[in-house]
């Protein structure tokens, strides 16, 4: 395990920026910048007066911000985006100015003072790709540029691009990962957060999970632990530098089965409801029926694979859930 580094984590309140500062703070001293949009301080209360652990709120597209945040650190990671499918449909602008304006940002102060940098991509690189399992020199599929769905996969593909950029002219160290669907403890359970925590927030208060669409369409969820384990592994496997990497489960699951199984391990008795897409998203959402990893590139380079059951991640994230709603 890494240690002995000075990190700076951008996000670092966020929902998985979170949980890597509780594995990085062991052995390491971190920095959190974070504005606290969608990040909240109570995933880092803990950490607050611990020393070594150091918290700056500040926006991202603010370089001198950044460059004070990233002094004398050795790694960034950069978890800080705005993410959410409500976001993307309700504020494309946003999503891709922080976006794209954060990563120059990233990738400019990393240039200055050597440091490595860690991209939290994402499985939307891929859009509606149906070339599965999705492989990391595989083609990208996008919707129309009119459909604002795909700016959030728009604005990460030029990121993924940027870094590269950076890698080849100027020799930086960079690691792309391109996480797929996250879930466990402090992710956000609010309209704009994923579908698991969406659908156990509903449940435990006595609301039916909404599916959209015919609920077919399959995601593969990946716990926590799991991704915070493949982003550690990255800031220290040699290999990993210049590269690409999927982390993910090649679990599938069809979000209407999901709704069953949130409902059936919550202990409820109640039946999903069905509503279009158009109702929750508006018009300009377009879904995307399959996204599977292909993981050996991870295994290969990184050692990782995922280790914890769909089951046993759902049990533990519902358990949190019944903690902080109940
Ligand atoms: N959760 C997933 O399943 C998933 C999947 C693929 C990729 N990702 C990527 O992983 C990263 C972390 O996502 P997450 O799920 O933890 O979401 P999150 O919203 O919990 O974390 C993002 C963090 O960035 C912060 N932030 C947003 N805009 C900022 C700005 N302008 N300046 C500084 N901080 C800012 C937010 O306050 C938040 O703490 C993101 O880059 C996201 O694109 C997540």
């Amino acid at each position: 395990m890494i240690s002995g580094e000075n990190i700076l984590v951008t996000g670092g309140a966020g929902y998985i920026g979170s949980h890597l500062v509780d594995a990085l703070v062991e052995k390491n001293r971190v920095t959190v910048l974070d504005n606290l949009s969608t990040g909240k301080i109570s995933n880092i209360q803990h950490n607050l007066k611990r020393k070594g652990f150091h918290f700056i709120k500040g926006n991202v597209e603010d370089a001198e911000t950044l460059r004070k945040a990233a002094m004398g650190c050795s790694i960034i990671v950069h978890e800080a985006a705005v993410v959410g499918v409500k976001h993307y449909v309700k504020d494309p602008l946003k999503v891709l100015l922080v976006n794209s304006l954060g990563m120059e940002n990233v990738l400019e102060v990393a240039r200055k003072t050597d440091a490595k940098v860690v991209f939290a991509s994402t499985s939307e690189v891929y859009g509606k790709s149906e070339t599965l399992p999705l492989r990391e020199n595989g083609d990208r599929l996008l919707g129309s540029t009119s459909i604002d769905r795909w700016c959030y996969s728009t604005s990460k593909a030029f990121d993924e691009h940027l870094c590269f950029g950076y890698y080849k002219k100027y020799s930086l160290p960079v690691v792309i990962l391109r996480y797929f669907n996250s879930y466990g403890p402090r992710a956000d359970g609010s309209e704009y957060g994923g579908v698991i925590p969406i659908f156990i927030n509903r449940v435990l208060r006595n609301k039916a999970p909404q599916v959209h669409g015919d609920g077919k369409q399959t995601r593969c969820f990946t716990y926590i632990s799991d991704t915070v384990a493949g982003t550690m592994l990255s800031l220290e496997k040699k290999g990993a530098v210049g590269e690409i990497i999927n982390i993910g489960t090649n679990v599938e699951t069809p979000i209407v089965e999901l709704a069953g199984r949130i409902i059936d391990l919550s202990g409820e008795k109640m039946k999903p409801e069905f509503i279009t897409h158009e109702k929750f998203y508006g018009k300009s959402y377009e879904d995307i029926r399959r996204r599977v990893p292909d993981i050996s590139k991870a295994k290969k380079l990184l050692g990782w694979e995922p280790r914890v059951d769909f089951e046993d991640g759902l049990r533990r994230t519902i358990a949190w859930y019944k903690k902080v709603i109940r």
